[in-house]
């Protein structure tokens, strides 16, 4: 007889309990236990998929023969870059975004381009009808003798289409949204997300199949779920981006086969996800007022790109007891860094004052060399003077106000030469750098900065 046990699970890391927890000691979310049914160990767990664990000895390295790891490109230049050159046969990769980003849309696109390569494709719509996903591909063009849609949210069903279709690749629209009967708990929860995954991962391995899986994330913008979601999958892409604005970005956080910190760019229309090709043009053009204080243009480097993005910071007497200090795009605690700097290197008094910086065009900037700009952007604003358009800054701050160097400076610079910029303040460790297209002044301090890059009177060109 099947013995059921009961156990309590953090629905947000998967920590797991005899009992109910208000807190749970993993991640210290509160409330988020929920009890779920465990199998005794007494069902048989049928993933022969792998072959019996037993049969399988260790190897010598020297004598373990491998084909060629095989890749295909997806035909959506953008995608294939931050997959590190393509998809790889038999991997497993996990797209994850808020509700409404577009992570259908751009998996229908990937799905249509592959079936018209003549790859066979799987696509297994677990949230929407066969009528929805119908509606979505006339509006994306999508249309292909290869391309099979399945509604379905039953694992063991999927499975067996797997073996019957034996397609190449499978996307799994959504994770949170299928189930194994396995197990008694409802979809979504920590248990079936770990089961269904476990069970994907043996059929891309095993077959040599390569499985896509869709991924929401929650609130505060983690994939929901166990954390070990991610620690299974073979690659982790992040679909980010303003919901009202149209730019979406691609970003991965995980890869087993390529590089990761690379950024993809699109545009979302009326046909789908557009990929951005020279998204510097686009986010410089969304620049209106040159001669405004408090903007400046960074130079990030996302991946093997470097990004030209402008940085905007107001800064104002403030009504409230305790000033405030507002960010979009920029780590709260690093802003706070770059201010503590400001007071006490600059002598930039912003006790009274509010400080509100965006990054523009809806990026997020993770890397420290955009430290310099923001602080160039909040103290021009401060001290009401501009910073001169065609100057981009670069580098990082330390706590006593020096500039720390930057890695590959000199494609930040061609970067910046090839979108029309004359001049950039860099920092004085990358002084040796050559560029003759672009009019280099090395800064040791922040102070230095300050003096450098500020336009002279309004107009000046
Ligand atoms: N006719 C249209 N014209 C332009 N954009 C559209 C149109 N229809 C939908 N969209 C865009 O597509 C987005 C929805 O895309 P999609 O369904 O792929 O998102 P998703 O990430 O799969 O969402 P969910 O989490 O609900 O599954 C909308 O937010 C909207 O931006
Ligand atoms: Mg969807
Ligand atoms: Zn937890």
């Amino acid at each position: 007889m099947v013995k059921v046990k009961s156990k309590w699970v953090c629905q947000n890391c998967g920590y797991e309990s005899a009992g109910y927890l208000g807190k749970c000691p993993e991640c210290g979310n509160w409330g988020s236990f929920t009890e779920e049914i465990e199998q005794s160990a007494s069902k048989p767990q049928n993933f022969g998929v792998l072959g019996v664990v037993n049969d399988v000895k260790p190897e010598l390295i020297k004598d373990i023969h491998i084909g060629k790891e095989v890749r295909f490109s997806t035909n959506i230049s953008e995608f294939d870059r931050i997959l590190g050159g393509g998809l790889v046969q038999g991997s497993i990769v996990l797209i994850a975004g808020d509700p409404g980003i577009g992570k259908s849309t751009i998996l229908l696109q990937t799905g249509g381009e592959l079936a018209k390569k003549g790859q066979k494709i799987l696509y297994v719509s677990a949230e929407e009808s066969l009528g929805q996903v119908k509606l979505r591909a006339n509006r994306l063009g999508v249309d292909s003798d290869n391309l099979y849609i399945y509604p379905q949210t039953n694992l063991e069903a999927i499975r067996e289409q797997i073996e019957q279709l034996s397609p190449d690749t499978v996307i799994v629209d959504s994770i949170q949204a299928i189930y194994s009967g396995n197990i008694t708990s409802t979809a979504g929860s920590v248990s079936q997300i770990r089961e269904c995954c476990n069970i994907l991962m043996n059929i891309a391995k095993a077959k040599n199949i390569t499985i896509i899986i869709i991924g929401h994330v929650t609130k505060d913008g983690n994939i929901a779920g166990p954390k070990v979601l991610e620690h299974m999958v073979d690659t982790v892409i992040y679909f980010e981006g303003d919901k009202y604005k149209s730019f979406r970005i691609l970003r991965s956080m995980k890869n087993r086969f390529g590089n990761t910190s690379e950024v993809g760019i699109f545009e979302m229309g009326a046909n789908g996800l557009v990929e951005i090709k020279n998204p510097n043009e686009l986010f410089l053009n969304e620049r209106s007022f040159e001669n405004i204080p408090g903007s400046a243009i960074v130079v990030t480097n996302e991946g093997t790109r470097p990004l030209l993005v402008e940085i905007q910071a107001l800064v104002g007497t403030t009504p409230y007891p305790s000033p405030r200090r507002v960010c979009n795009g920029v780590d709260f605690s690093r802003l706070l860094q770059i201010l503590a700097v400001l007071e006490k290197r600059v002598g930039l008094n912003l006790s009274k004052q509010d400080v509100y910086v965006n990054v523009m065009g809806g990026i997020e900037i993770d890397e420290p060399s955009a430290d310099l700009g923001i602080a160039m952007a909040i103290a021009t604003c401060a001290r009401d003077v501009v910073v001169d358009p065609q100057t981009v800054i670069i580098g990082e701050i330390g706590l006593s106000g020096e500039i720390h160097p930057v890695s590959s400076i000199d494609k930040r610079l061609n970067e910046a030469a090839s979108s029309g910029f004359k001049k950039a303040i860099i920092p004085y460790a990358n002084k040796d750098v050559i560029n003759d297209r672009i009019k280099i002044v090395p800064v040791k301090r922040i102070i230095d900065a300050i003096s450098a890059c500020i336009s002279m009177g309004v107009n000046s060109k």
